[in-house]
């Protein structure tokens, strides 16, 4: 059954699964799940303290640097590449090692690669680099604290990036100049008041049980809407003017004069509204297999990246995501099956699973193409659901966020050995340049 285009299952599945274990509780196995659940509140108040304390602030300078031993590729201009990926994830790993191991540890909080330019023979680094000192602190002293835990450390330490320390360079900037230079990249969260938004936030409520979304954290999400009929699938947000989606959400109507886009963690107010201008469903999509599920809508007026809309990455053509990895489905979808939509938009963490087990005979019995991805849980508990169609499967690779699937279809909701199933979105990654350039 193809999720009509209008939730996750109310089917709670930390519940369900202390009820499954239940059976296996002796002393020492209860003792050590109380000092498991010890750890993981002693953890949260741990992460909230340290994102809340109020009298901290971000701190955010502009870094540039040359990189003398590595050569300049053509790719590092295009920010979707593997190559600009590979290289910034790389330097920013570096600089959590710079940062994280000197004595004033817990006040970096986190780096991003802006632009790699051309120079001579390397590569020219622009990057933001945000701490958290004190309000009171002054902007000047922690420049300095700054350049000296780098210079020591780049002197004690080896680096498979050689840093010119001449080259070095250091500016303060504010956060509204951040977020701008931020603009630049796909997939990164921010909360309203600029500050970042760690993956962990996401995780560590899902386990607290809460699983409407907050502002800012899926700033990627929006809700395709047929003028008249209200919601009827979820889409997703790659660039300025594009929005990937499901094919199966224009079966019956796809005049993009009758649909319109909003954004923002609720219908009703939306933060942004804009109407389509274009529909491209891809040429191959069968709805008898549901194969090639995968649809771009065009927006008329393009829509300015802030704190609540900004784009999600699209992943390489080459990324694989191996079984069992976390990822999380969003939308407005009911959560009860043929329930109604919700108006606050919901997350649920769910997890890959291969397609040697999808499509056994006991699971989907051989439905699943090349095209497709499988997520969820085989015990059920967790499921995208009507309404949810169109909307994204996002993964998480350092603070920098990928779709991964389109939710597509499935046999009711969150049914054991029926997991969700999503258009594997890196299988499209050429159409879709193909027809947006992006
Ligand atoms: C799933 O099984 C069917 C039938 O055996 C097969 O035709 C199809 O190629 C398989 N899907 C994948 C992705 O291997």
């Amino acid at each position: 059954m193809m999720y009509a285009p209008v939730g996750f299952s109310e089917a709670e599945y930390p519940r369900v699964e202390y009820q499954r274990r239940q059976q296996f509780w002796d002393p020492i196995r209860l003792a050590l799940f109380t000092l498991t659940i010890v750890a993981i509140i002693g953890i949260a108040i741990g992460i909230v303290t340290h994102f809340v304390v109020e009298d901290d602030k971000a701190f955010c300078y502009l870094a540039s640097f040359k990189v003398t031993n590595i050569k300049y590729k053509e790719n590092y201009g295009m920010k979707s590449s593997r190559e600009f990926t590979e290289r910034s994830h790389q330097i920013e790993r570096m600089m959590s090692r710079i940062f994280r191991r000197s004595s004033g540890g817990g006040r970096f909080i986190k780096s991003h690669v802006i632009k790699l330019s051309p120079y001579e023979e390397g590569v020219n680094i622009f990057m933001v680099l945000m701490f958290r000192y004190p309000s009171s602190d002054s902007v000047e002293r922690i420049r300095k604290i700054v350049e000296r835990t780098l210079y020591q450390s780049l002197k004690i330490n080896q680096f498979p990036l050689t840093i010119s320390k001449p080259s070095f360079r250091l500016t303060p900037i504010d956060s509204r100049k951040m977020r701008n230079l931020l603009n630049s990249r796909c997939g990164i969260r921010m909360t309203l008041s600029n500050m970042p938004l760690p993956a962990s936030s996401s995780t560590e409520r899902i386990v607290q049980g809460r699983e409407t979304a907050m502002d800012g954290e899926w700033p990627w999400q929006a809700s395709l809407q047929l003028i008249g009929a209200g919601h009827q699938c979820g889409a997703s947000l790659i660039s300025n003017t594009w929005l990937l989606t499901a094919a199966h959400c224009f079966r019956k109507n796809k005049d993009p004069s009758q649909w319109i886009a909003t954004f923002g963690t609720t219908i009703t107010p939306p933060a942004i509204k804009r109407s389509v201008g274009k529909i491209i469903v891809h040429e191959n999509y069968y709805r008898d297999t549901n194969d090639n599920d995968i649809a771009l809508a065009q927006l008329t007026n393009r829509v300015e990246f802030s704190n609540v809309v900004q784009r999600v990455c699209l992943p390489d053509s080459s990324m694989k995501l191996p079984p069992k990895t976390s990822v999380f489905v969003t939308g407005f979808g009911s959560i009860v099956d043929d329930g109604p939509t919700q108006n606050k938009l919901r997350q649920a963490r769910v997890e890959t699973i291969g397609t040697d087990v999808c499509n056994r005979t006991d699971v989907y019995d051989g439905l699943i193409t090349p095209g497709m991805l499988c997520a969820g849980f085989m015990e059920g508990k967790v499921d995208a659901c009507k309404g949810d169609s169109g909307g994204p499967l996002v993964y998480d690779n350092r603070d920098i966020w990928y779709i991964v699937g389109i939710v597509s279809w499935g046999q009711s909701c969150a049914l054991p050995k029926r997991p969700g199933v999503y258009t594997r979105v890196t299988k499209y990654r050429d159409w879709i340049a193909s027809k947006t350039g992006i």
